[in-house]
């Protein structure tokens, strides 16, 4: 039977954003026991630290090459961890009015807020132009036609950049790939010309970027240096109609080591090549990283209320469930699960699914891991879990949303406090007749 996995993580705590001391698990300064005690599970806490190092080292692979950093949003968007990535200097990737509201209200400037979506609202149009962000990234020629109106309305220009489809197959997941000819994202390659002119055209709007996004949990620079090809086609082709272009976006999508044995991009390597590949053109590069930058900042802890044993393999019965961390049951999706203090040595594996207690059959964290069976009441780490965890969580089976918690150093605190029933059920309201 294969190791279980506790052993490669407390060896190796810090490739999933930990650090291990006195047979302990810890988010920088503070115990996860410590978190779980004073906060209570499921309890989604966040390092500072780490979300800051891997902004650090992403720029550092870049230097040299202007760069920006836009933080998708969609990953995390709690204010406090906005608000962190917004004091480093980080630009912001947002995709609807209720993220331009929490970027500009957690410090982002306007002027480092770029607009990606495929839907947009007139409403969300207009405030993303009364604000004056970066650039709209327009989808389609509808859409064009659509922020002219909206500018000519508000009586205010509006940058915009043109989100092409490069048609890349980034290797990841199927419903993680948006670049791709037959995903619903960013223009054809073919109309990219013809709808730059419209813009050109436009005495409303100013071309000012071109765009893509290829995919998520891209761990290889091969799919990205493919993209940033095509765009390059598309900026000659572009520049030569006459826009004056000021960056290009490479979307987001690089990817983590979610299993203690995952391969991690290497971010040097990356940064230098997609540096090179920029060279002369002058363009400003952004990036749109959520999950680099996040994922492995956090862990969603939970304590097992309970145990079964099957037929053959053991059912691990925990506090969170899958409307905390969708993950799994979405994308089949790996965490590493962790016991929080180190099981004795000679405590002896067995094969688990860890579950929780929601009534459905997707609602696992893991099936089939080898690991040493926790006893009732014992505190496990998912991990992997700040990124796209808290974010796609719902109230499913009248579950309230778990808190959340960010360490800094030594310090700990709330920076979303658990939600109760009471406000779970605080917008619902009885039609008349039911009164
Ligand atoms: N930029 C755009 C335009 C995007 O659509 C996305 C993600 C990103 C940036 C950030 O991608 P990242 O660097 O985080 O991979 N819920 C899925 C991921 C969906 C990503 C959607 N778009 C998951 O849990 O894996």
């Amino acid at each position: 039977m294969n190791t279980p996995e506790h052993l490669r993580i407390f060896a190796r705590p810090e490739r999933h954003g930990l650090r291990a001391a006195a047979g302990a698990l810890y988010i920088e300064d503070v115990a996860l026991t410590t978190i779980a005690a004073r906060f209570g599970t499921p309890t989604y806490v966040y390092g500072a630290g780490h979300v800051l190092a891997q902004l650090e080292a992403l720029r550092a692979a870049l230097v040299g090459q202007p760069t920006l950093v836009c933080y998708a949003v969609k990953a995390n968007s709690n204010q406090a961890i906005l608000r962190t990535l917004a004091r480093a200097g980080a630009g912001a990737d947002i995709v609807s009015l209720g993220e331009l509201q929490r970027a500009l209200a957690a410090g982002f400037a306007p002027g480092v807020i770029v607009f990606s979506g495929v839907g947009k609202l007139d409403a969300e149009i207009d405030a993303a132009i009364s604000a004056r962000i970066k650039a709209i990234h327009v989808e389609s020629q509808e859409e064009v036609a659509q922020v002219i109106a909206r500018a000519r309305a508000l009586g205010q220009p509006a940058r915009v950049a043109l989100r092409v489809n490069p048609d890349i197959d980034p290797v990841t997941h199927p419903y993680l790939a948006t670049g791709l000819r037959e995903s619903k994202f960013g223009i054809a390659m073919a109309e990219a010309l013809t709808i730059a002119q419209a813009v050109i055209a436009a005495p409303e709007l100013e071309l000012v970027g071109i765009a893509c996004h290829i995919g998520s949990q891209i761990v290889d620079a091969g799919p990205f240096l493919a993209a940033l090809g095509r765009l390059r086609e598309v900026i000659r082709a572009v520049s030569a109609a006459g826009a004056r272009l000021t960056y290009v976006d490479l979307g987001g999508g690089l990817g983590i080591p979610y299993a203690s044995e995952e391969a991690t991009v290497d971010v040097p390597a990356f940064g230098a090549a997609l540096a090179a590949a920029m060279a002369g053109t002058g363009l400003e590069l952004l990036l749109e990283p959520g999950r680099f930058l996040v994922g492995n900042a956090g862990a969603l802890l939970t304590r097992v209320v309970g145990r079964k044993v099957g037929e053959d393999r053991c059912f691990v019965i925990v506090d969170a469930a899958m409307n905390d961390l969708i993950r799994p049951a979405l994308y089949d999706a790996y965490h590493a699960i962790v016991p929080c203090v180190a099981p004795p040595a000679e405590a002896s594996a067995a094969l688990v699914d860890v579950v929780g207690p929601v009534c459905e059959c997707g609602d696992f964290f893991a099936r089939g891991r080898t690991m040493v069976v926790p006893e009732r009441g014992e505190l496990l780490a998912i991990l992997g879990a700040g990124a796209y965890g808290m974010s796609m969580a719902s109230t499913y089976n009248s579950r309230p949303l778990a808190a959340e918690v960010l360490v800094a150093g030594d310090q700990a605190a709330v920076i979303r406090r658990r939600q109760t029933i009471e406000a779970l059920m605080a917008d619902e309201r009885m039609p008349p007749w039911l009164r």
